[in-house]
């Protein structure tokens, strides 16, 4: 168990002098530096000691060359997955990957063929348009629509008809970023049924599955069945839970040795490689030592989605908690200015620097995301300038 110095781990770090993206971007995103950064999704929050002492002591050993990811690191990563998840992986189905988003190329490129179809649910994270795109293959848009309650909900009925024999894949969020909804048992079931009865492969995205509140439950799809576990490919990766994307790492879980070979022989072409030392050793300490830390982590969060709760609730901002991640997904549509209106609300009358909703698809349209992976005062003041903005309106 790492860290020692309870909330402490949690208080304001000062980026500026790094050149973290959240930081160094504001002049080409929002056109002014004048703005909290509450976008990309990181935490302003400090790795875990653990990460950092294991780094350090590799330094130790002045020799810097080639190393390949060792089965105690994999084994660290299978230890947390059956602990936290109820996953059981074995050794064989993994791999290393050095983004998600690269592995959501890779699996691309791997399981269909230009032209072919790939489903994508609105809203979701923006890269997943552009890596069907960048691929060539077709996008067919699945919206996510909010029930009575406000609960976002695919429709299976709509989904079936929007299969064609083209489709190919599904490129599934869950965790889902940014609605931040945790997908139950029983629709991972009737969604993994779906795929099976057309033939669609899945890469399912769980970047997000540690960031989960209680009572919530992250269920690794391919946990679910053996029919499921042999057509899902599972992304997976400390980057989020440990805040650590910057060490490029993360994991390709495939049970199916067919999907597995043909992902290799993707991988093999553009020479994937086995990841960086240093990345190696933060990966095995974070997810072997990390726990203690993890488990303090997720009542921080939690607070500070409540507080937004607090903050926001007789405003004409409408927000719900999310069940998983460190992002607030704003429905400001009852403020009824257009996006571009929004945005610039945003920036120049709250000098806030938010992600807008638009970006994660049309349905994302009146929204905006909030991340709150910040220190508590920082959250603080930026509820206080968005609430005096909102006051002055
Ligand atoms: C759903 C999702 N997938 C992937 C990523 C990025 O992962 P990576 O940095 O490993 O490419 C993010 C980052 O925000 C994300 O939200």
């Amino acid at each position: 168990m790492c860290g020692k110095n309870g909330m402490d781990e949690f208080r304001y770090i000062d980026r500026t002098s790094t050149n973290a993206e959240k930081y160094v971007l504001r002049e080409k995103l929002f056109h002014t530096r004048e703005v909290q950064p509450l976008w990309v999704a990181d935490m302003d929050i400090a790795t875990p000691v653990c990460v950092i002492n294991a780094v350090q002591k590799r330094l130790e050993h002045p020799i810097l060359g080639y190393e390949i990811m060792s089965d105690s690191a994999y084994e660290a990563q299978i230890d947390w997955m059956r602990h936290h998840h109820g996953f059981e992986m074995k050794r064989e189905w993994l791999s290393y990957s050095p983004s998600v988003v690269a592995s959501i190329g890779c699996a691309i490129r791997a399981f269909s063929e230009e032209g072919d179809e790939v489903i994508v649910m609105d809203p979701v994270y923006p890269l997943f348009y552009s890596m069907v795109k960048e691929n060539n293959r077709e996008l067919i848009i699945h919206p996510l629509k909010q029930d009575d309650s406000g609960i976002y909900r695919f429709d299976l009925e709509r989904l079936g008809a929007q299969i064609t024999s083209k489709t190919k894949l599904l490129l599934f969020c869950s965790p889902h970023n940014p609605i931040g909804r945790v997908w139950s048992r029983s629709e991972l079931l009737a969604l993994g049924e779906l795929c099976l009865e057309h033939g669609i492969r899945i890469i399912s995205d769980e970047i997000h599955s540690d960031i989960v509140y209680a009572p919530n439950k992250h269920i690794p799809l391919a946990s679910l069945s053996s029919a499921f576990l042999e057509n899902t490919v599972t992304l997976m990766g400390p980057g989020k839970t440990f805040n650590m994307a910057g060490f490029s790492i993360s994991t390709v879980c495939i049970a199916s040795q067919t999907l597995r070979e043909m992902f290799e022989a993707e991988c093999k072409r553009v020479h994937w490689g086995d990841g960086a030392l240093l990345s190696h050793v933060a990966f095995e300490a974070a997810y072997r030592e990390g726990d203690g830390w993890y488990q303090k982590l997720l009542g921080h969060l939690s607070d500070h989605a409540q507080r937004i709760a607090e903050a926001l609730f007789a405003t004409p901002i409408r927000y719900t908690k999310p069940e998983a991640t460190y992002l607030a997904w704003l429905d400001c549509r009852e403020m009824e200015l257009g996006d571009r209106e929004l945005r610039e609300f945003f920036v120049h009358k709250a000098g806030l620097g938010l992600s807008p909703g638009l970006s994660f698809g049309k349905e994302g349209s009146g929204f905006m995301r909030l991340n709150f992976a910040v220190a508590s005062e920082q959250l603080d003041e930026a509820l206080e300038k968005l609430c005096g903005a909102l006051d002055g309106l």
